[in-house]
This record gives structure tokens, C-alpha cells and sequence, in this order.
């Protein structure tokens, strides 16, 4: 994966709640096929506020053939890039984009007849919107149920055009909305998304349905959750598709068995066709941290093991990873790692962020 970032003009900026902001992206004709998306993917910004090289990934929203590129931008208390965007960013600005990427992904198959399932909560409706839109417009068969959990109305990310859709495929959507703030005058549609909401939600508007596939977004429990709920309810694990925005999972240190000693190791790496070696101990830091601070300018963003934006091909050698939240069963076997989470585990490592 390249480091490259593109400057892009902010063409609209939309309050959609009180404290969530969408922002659509102009794309120059040359970079049409540079940031052609699946529905799902991400594009990650970037910005330096008061020093520091700030990069953060968000959801588009929009869906491909729309030739619409946009991100809804929720701010989080105490949150520096997401205060600056609903409260900085005007129409004009411009800003450095990273083309976008990530294994949740939606690809329509127009002949489709599958039965999905989209859960989301808050801002996880970014990339299920997009999903969802993907689906309806482009699987003239399928039919959806997504459930939408949040505070109340008010804070409902993308409210009138969800509607628009129930109205539109009126017989292929089901929209249920879950409050933890508001009464609905019904229980089921009260509270939060956990295991037990999950299970009266199966109950209730899943149990003569034969699920084909479930898209998840939202916090890393209600996620967890409604994939254990889901498997238990019969539904293939490998047909639940989570997308997590951060974890709270605490990193675990190097995965190198404690017993071995540390060793130093020489990293090769390859980027953008140029070539960089750097000494890393075994127990030092991950390979990203390392690499950055040699001088190398490598593509990440979240540092968490979630966004895979740090994605690199080992061809020689070993590493071991802290967490993978992103990366797919068969990008590992094909050797793809999380550089942020990697530390070596043999004595000279070649990893390519080119492959
Ligand atoms: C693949 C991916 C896609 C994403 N898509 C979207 C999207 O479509 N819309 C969107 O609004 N966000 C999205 N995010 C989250 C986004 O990248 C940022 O993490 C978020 O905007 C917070 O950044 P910040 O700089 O404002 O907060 P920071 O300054 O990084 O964090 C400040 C504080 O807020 C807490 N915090 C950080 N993130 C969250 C959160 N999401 N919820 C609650 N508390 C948090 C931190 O623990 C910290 O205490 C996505 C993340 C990933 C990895
Ligand atoms: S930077 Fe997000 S997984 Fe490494």
C-alpha cells in the first residue's frame, strides 16, 4: 500500500445532528480510479492540528455509483480531529485524503436473492448506509432488515433518508430504531443493543427469515454481541461481517514467547519502490513506530490493529502480531500483517508495503 495522500476540496458540509457533520469530497478526473470504493470502505484523513500529524479513518457513506464521496464526521468528547471537523471545516477547505481501503466491503451481485441483516449503532451507520443503498439499489431481490440503535431521534445519523428508502423499497426494507433515551411506548424498541435485545430482536423480526449475510457497526461489545447471538441463532461466522471503530481491548505486549531472550533484528522494507533498513529489538517497538521514527513515511491511521491502512506483505522472515481486528484469514496466510502491531520474530525481516 503506498503512503500517498491527495489533497481533496471540501465541496459540502452538512450539519446532519447537533454533533455530527457530513462532509462530501470533490475527486478530480485523474484520481477517479485512485478512489473508487466498495461499499463499506473508509478514506482516511489527514491534518496536522497544533503539531501533531493527525490521521483518522471514516466510513463513506455514500454509495459507489452515486459518484458521491462522503464521511459523517461524529464528534466524540475531548475528540481532536472530530471537534475539528463539526466545528472548524468549511465548504472550500481542502484537505489531505488517503484513497480508500478495508475488508468490509459490500459487492453488490445483481442476481442475487439473499435476505441481509445490518445492525448498527451512532456513527456505525456510515458504512452500513452505504451498504444498505448498495443493496437496494443493485440486488433487485434481496431484502433487508437493519436495526439502528441510538440515544433518541434527535441523534439519529441520516434520519430522513432512511426514510426515504423504507418508502422507496417498501417491500424489500424493514427499518426498526432501538432508544436508550427515548420511549417508543414498546419494550423491544427500548434500550441498548446487548445479547439479550439481540436475542428478542431475533425473536421478534428474524425468526422466519434465513439469514444470508449481517453487517455490523457500532461499539465493540454490541458488536461482539450480536455476532455471538448470531452464530448461535445458526447463522455462519463467516458470513457476519464486523466493523469496528476503535477497541478497547488493552494492547498485549509482544507476542514473543517470554522465555525466548530479546534479540536484535535488521528490518528491510520496501516502499513506493525505495528500500530502508532499520535495527528493531524483538521486544522493542511495533515495526511502524520504529520505521516512523527512522524518518520513513508509512500510510497509517488508527494504531489500534482495526483500520489496516498499515497493511505491509512480509517476504522474508517472521513477526508477530499484539491484536488483528482487520485483517482477514487469508490475507494472513498470504503473509499480510498490521505493522503497527508487528515485532519481529526472526533475525532480519523484509516487508513490503508494495505487494
Ligand atoms: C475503519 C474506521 C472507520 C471509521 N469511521 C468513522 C465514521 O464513519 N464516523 C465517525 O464519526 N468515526 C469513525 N471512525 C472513528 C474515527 O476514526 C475517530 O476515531 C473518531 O472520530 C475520534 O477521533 P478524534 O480525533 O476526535 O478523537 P481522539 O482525540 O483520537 O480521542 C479522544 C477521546 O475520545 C475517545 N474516542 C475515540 N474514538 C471514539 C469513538 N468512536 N467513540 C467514542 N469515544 C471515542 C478516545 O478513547 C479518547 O478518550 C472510524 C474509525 C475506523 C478505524
Ligand atoms: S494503523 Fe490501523 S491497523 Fe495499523
Amino acid at each position: 500500500m503506498s503512503s500517498d495522500f491527495y489533497k481533496l476540496t471540501i465541496e459540502e458540509v452538512v450539519k446532519e445532528t447537533e454533533d455530527c457533520v457530513s462532509l462530501s469530497f470533490g475527486i478530480p478526473d485523474e484520481l477517479k480510479d485512485k478512489f473508487s470504493f466498495y461499499s463499506g470502505q473508509y478514506l482516511t484523513l489527514k491534518q496536522e492540528i497544533d503539531g501533531a500529524d493527525l490521521r483518522r479513518s471514516y466510513s463513506l457513506c455514500s454509495e459507489p455509483s452515486s459518484g458521491v464521496h462522503k464521511v459523517a464526521i461524529k464528534q466524540v468528547e475531548k475528540g481532536v480531529f472530530s471537534t475539528f471537523a463539526n466545528v472548524s471545516i468549511k465548504k472550500g477547505d481542502s484537505i489531505e485524503c488517503f484513497p480508500p481501503t478495508g475488508n468490509f466491503k459490500h459487492i453488490p451481485s445483481p442476481k442475487s436473492e439473499k435476505n441481509y441483516v445490518l445492525f448498527a449503532a451512532g456513527s456505525g451507520i456510515t458504512p452500513i448506509l452505504s451498504i444498505l443503498k448498495s443493496i437496494l439499489l443493485h440486488e433487485e431481490k434481496s431484502t433487508v432488515n437493519l436495526f439502528y440503535g441510538n440515544k433518541g431521534f434527535s441523534s439519529v445519523i441520516f434520519r430522513e433518508e432512511i426514510e426515504a428508502l423504507k418508502n422507496n423499497f417498501i417491500n424489500r426494507l424493514s427499518v426498526t430504531h432501538i432508544f436508550s433515551k427515548e420511549n417508543l411506548g414498546n419494550r423491544i424498541q427500548k434500550g441498548r443493543i446487548d445479547e439479550e435485545k439481540c436475542e428478542y430482536l431475533y425473536d421478534a423480526f428474524l425468526k422466519d427469515i434465513v439469514i444470508d449475510d449481517i453487517y455490523i457497526c457500532g461499539p465493540e461489545q454490541m458488536t461482539l454481541s450480536i455476532r455471538e447471538v448470531s452464530i448461535r441463532r445458526g447463522v455462519p461466522s463467516s458470513n457476519i461481517h464486523l466493523e469496528l471503530f476503535g477497541t478497547s481491548i488493552k494492547k498485549v505486549k509482544s507476542v514473543v514467547a517470554k522465555n525466548t531472550p530479546s534479540f536484535d533484528s535488521v528490518i528491510e522494507l520496501k516502499l513506493d519502490g525505495d528500500e530502508f533498513e532499520f535495527p528493531l529489538n524483538s521486544e522493542g517497538e511495533n515495526i511502524l513506530d520504529a520505521a516512523q521514527k527512522t524518518g520513513i513515511d508509512l500510510p497509517f491511521a488508527c494504531k489500534g490493529g482495526v483500520c489496516c491502512t498499515c497493511k505491509a506483505k512480509v517476504l522474508e522472515g517472521n513477526v508477530s502480531m499484539d491484536v488483528n481486528y482487520g485483517l482477514e484469514q487469508d490475507e494472513i496466510e498470504n503473509g499480510y500483517v498490521l505493522t503497527c502491531q508487528a515485532h519481529p520474530t526472526t533475525e532480519k525481516v523484509i516487508i513490503s508495503f508494495d505487494d
